[in-house]
């Protein structure tokens, strides 16, 4: 591997639910990289303001502290796209060899960014726009999977249209007569935002308003009981699985979030032949799609022939304690190693 260090620009924050989650996972990598030699500037993707690091956080070039969207207020904030684009131009002319994009969720996730610096012929690390757009997206993936024979929970989409009722959207839910019980969730959501575990009828209409508060384009999936499996594919090859014992039924924003509210087993400790299934599985959806660089699958698994996939996240979460590095330090590469070849994989596809 080459030694080189890198002149590198990390986007970080965004516009999305899951902007604290982002500013958390920039915080690693751009520690993690300037240790490792390479040149660092980190840009919040909401309105291209130049970021540093001070103390546990992040302030602006006046040293005020960045806001965060809190979490209990998934509204998105608006993302000055002309600003952006403006400023990452300047950062290409001062030198800038590759984007790090730290974003999670919304415009960072949904291929909208990855177009932005396809425009600008800005390197970046992680999928092109369209592998980007269909993994955003549960109703499209699980179309996929489903072409792929990968197994996946029965499920049914509705798109809200501009003034229409709540109760529309319940009865549509209920006529597609799908068992009890269900997850209500946003079809381009993340980080587990607005999405709500149904037991029983009278359950759904909150759920549905939940999940329409973050996204009008929803959807009801069978719940799927079993072990959560992930496994993370990096540069086209699986890493070792990962199991999360969440401590609640769902993996939800706080087990994932907060340190003791989940166990993580790595490498999972299951059979081999459902490790070989669901990397060969994970692997056609990376590839199938179009993804580059790396990509996290999420699966259910119950028994060998009795397994769901959930999703592939395209831009997974990258503390030194997220499930990405996890599986990458089991498979002999360090955090830094791991930032660093995924920057040398963004630069090769310039
Ligand atoms: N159909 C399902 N069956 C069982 N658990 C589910 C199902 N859908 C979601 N979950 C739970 O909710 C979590 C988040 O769901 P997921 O579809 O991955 O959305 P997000 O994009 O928010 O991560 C999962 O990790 C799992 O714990
Ligand atoms: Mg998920």
């Amino acid at each position: 591997m080459s030694e080189r260090t890198l002149d590198i620009l990390v986007l970080a924050g965004g516009e999305s639910t899951e902007r604290d989650v982002s500013l958390t996972s920039a915080k690693a990598v751009v520690r993690t990289l300037l240790q490792g030699g390479h040149r660092v500037v980190v840009m919040d993707a909401l309105d291209g303001r130049r970021l540093r690091l001070k103390d546990d956080g992040f302030v602006d070039d006046d040293g005020r502290p960045v806001v965060s969207s809190g979490k209990s207020s998934p509204t998105a904030l608006p993302m000055n796209g002309s600003a952006l684009a403006a400023r990452l131009a300047e950062a290409k002319a001062a030198g800038i060899e590759v984007v790090f994009s730290a974003l999670h969720g919304g415009a960072g996730e949904n291929g909208r960014m990855q177009a932005l610096l396809e425009m600008l012929q800005i390197p970046y690390t992680g999928s092109p726009m369209a592998a980007s757009a269909v993994a955003m997206n549960k109703d499209i993936s699980k179309r996929v999977m489903q072409t792929l024979g990968i197994p996946t929970a029965d499920w049914k989409r509705y798109d809200r249209l501009p003034g229409q009722a709540v109760d529309d959207v319940v009865r549509a839910f209920t006529e597609a007569h799908l068992p009890l019980p269900q997850v209500v969730k946003p079809a381009d959501g993340g980080s587990t935002v607005g999405l709500t575990l149904v037991e029983s009828d009278d359950q759904m209409p909150e759920a549905v308003r939940t999940a329409l508060a973050v996204s009008n384009s929803i959807i009801a999936e069978v719940y799927f009981p079993g072990r959560e499996i992930t496994v993370a594919v990096l540069d086209g090859q699986a890493l070792p699985p990962v199991e999360i014992k969440p401590s609640h039924t769902l993996y939800d924003y706080t087990c994932k979030y907060t340190k003791g509210k989940s166990q993580y087993i790595c490498p999972a400790e299951i059979d081999a032949a459902i490790v070989q299934q669901l990397s060969r599985d994970a692997v056609r959806f990376y590839e199938t799609i179009g993804c580059r660089g790396y990509a996290r699958i999420d699966f259910i698994v119950a028994s060998i022939d009795d397994y769901i996939c959930l999703e592939l996240n395209t831009l997974p979460g990258m503390t030194e304690l997220s499930l990405f590095p996890m599986a990458a330090k089991a498979a002999g590469i360090d955090f830094g190693r791991l930032l660093q070849r995924l920057c040398l994989l963004g630069l090769e596809r310039k």
